[in-house]
């Protein structure tokens, strides 16, 4: 394998203890790896072993003397195709948001142009506190990676999500930034978010889609070198690097962007949540509650939304179609059966009835339902492994097909 120039860059939790085991695998893999270090991290990880398991000094102060004039901060920063931060605390991932750099890993992962993968670690509630969520959307939507964090027992006690994600998924998750291009020349249309149906010029029927999961995609897609168009309903989410957004409100406006994008695309994910129904006719103006009688409800007339994946699938020719099912109950048969009436090649099962899954959350519990009728169930990841695993899943289609192997579960 070519040896990449990866700097592997530790913040101050517990979690840096790992640090050495992610250093070691990338550096058995062939790369090139050096380290650097923030003050607080010297205190949980010994320099001296990632300067053994490296051959390089292992910087850990902004300015040092005895090292500035060889490799200061901005040449570091410039040699690096990738950096990893592992463990990322909430104060990096703050900084990061915010273009401080008040030390020396803050300060290279502001002035590198490399690709940066973040493996945050820290406390449940300071994961979700809504200033890191703010800061991991802003970073994400920048393009920077992350690798977990997992759920599990975390070191101050506490139990959910937080755990640094382990070495060797780091360092895979490192491989797949700066890997081979596995996407490049396919074109990608995905969907994302809920739609939006107007009532009359003021009010709306939407759903609860946040739209991550979709972005999640696209993103991926682009990373893995696609030419990616994103069919987005209403969200405020931020456009993942290197996608050309549509934006869209309605069922009919998604599905006029996804026919005409679809025509030249060789994927489909559909992961947006599209209406079922829209009202018959939509007011113009507001609809005024003077103008109805006082003591009487309102009867809204809804009519059927065309079925765009059904549609696609329709004409998919050798295309690979993806459709989502969002279920409460009966999650599998519902996907089964949803496959089979629309014909696509795949289906991801969403169980939108747990917390921790679904609607408005970072993780995801999916299950991937394939013609046949065989189901692979995933464990709790992130939308963005969820993401990555879907697009493995699709390329092993795709090879398949040009082995001439047939179809069905790969
Ligand atoms: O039928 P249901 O809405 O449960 O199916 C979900 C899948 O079908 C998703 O992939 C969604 O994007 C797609 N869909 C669609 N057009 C609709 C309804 C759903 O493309 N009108």
């Amino acid at each position: 394998m070519e040896a990449r120039r990866i700097l592997v860059a530790g913040s101050g939790g517990i979690a840096a203890y790992k640090l050495p085991e992610v250093v070691r695998a990338l550096v058995q893999a062939g790369h090139d790896v050096r380290c650097a270090l923030t003050p607080e991290a010297t205190r949980f990880v010994s320099p001296l072993v990632l300067q053994a398991l490296t051959q390089s000094p292992v910087r850990h102060a902004l300015f040092d003397p005895s090292e500035e004039s060889q490799i200061d901060h901005i040449s570091l920063a410039d040699w690096a195709e990738l950096v990893v931060v592992a463990p990322a605390t909430a104060n990096v991932l703050a900084k990061l948001a915010h273009g401080l750099a008040d030390d020396l890993v803050t300060a290279v992962l502001l002035a590198t142009r490399a690709r940066i993968l973040v493996a945050p670690a820290m406390n449940v509630n300071m994961w979700e506190h809504p200033a890191t969520r703010e800061n991991v959307e802003r970073l994400r939507g920048r393009g920077v990676a992350f690798a977990g964090p997992e759920a599990g027992e975390l070191a101050c006690g506490w139990v959910g999500q937080g755990r640094m994600a382990e070495p060797l998924d780091i360092a895979a998750a490192a491989e797949l930034e700066l890997g081979a291009e596995s996407l490049a020349g396919a074109r990608v249309v995905v969907t994302a978010a809920g739609t939006r149906e107007a009532i009359d010029d003021v009010r709306s029927l939407t759903n609860r889609s946040s739209g991550r999961m979709g972005f999640e995609i696209a993103g991926e897609a682009a990373r893995r070198g696609a030419e990616v168009v994103l069919v987005a309903g209403p969200t405020p989410l931020s456009t993942p690097a290197g996608v050309e957004r549509l934006d869209v409100e309605s069922a009919l406006e998604m599905r006029d962007a996804v026919l005409r994008e679809a025509e030249t695309a060789q994927i489909i994910v559909k992961a947006a949540a599209v209406a079922d129904f829209r009202p018959a006719a939509a007011v113009h103006g507001k609809i005024k509650k003077e103008n109805l009688a006082p003591d009487t409800g309102m009867t809204l007339e809804l009519v059927r939304n065309p079925d765009i994946l059904a549609e696609l699938c329709a004409s998919k020719g050798d295309r690979v179609v993806v459709g989502f099912a969002a279920e409460s109950e009966e999650l599998i048969p519902a996907a089964q059966r949803k496959l089979a009436r629309k014909g696509c090649d795949l289906i991801v099962a969403n169980d939108v009835s747990r917390a921790d899954a679904g609607f408005d959350v970072d993780t995801n519990a999916v299950s991937f339902v394939w013609p046949g009728g065989e189901v692979e169930e995933l464990p709790l990841l992130s939308k963005r492994d969820v993401a990555s695993r879907l697009l493995d899943r699709i390329e092993a289609l795709r090879a398949k097909r040009r082995a001439g192997s047939g179809e069905g579960r790969v």
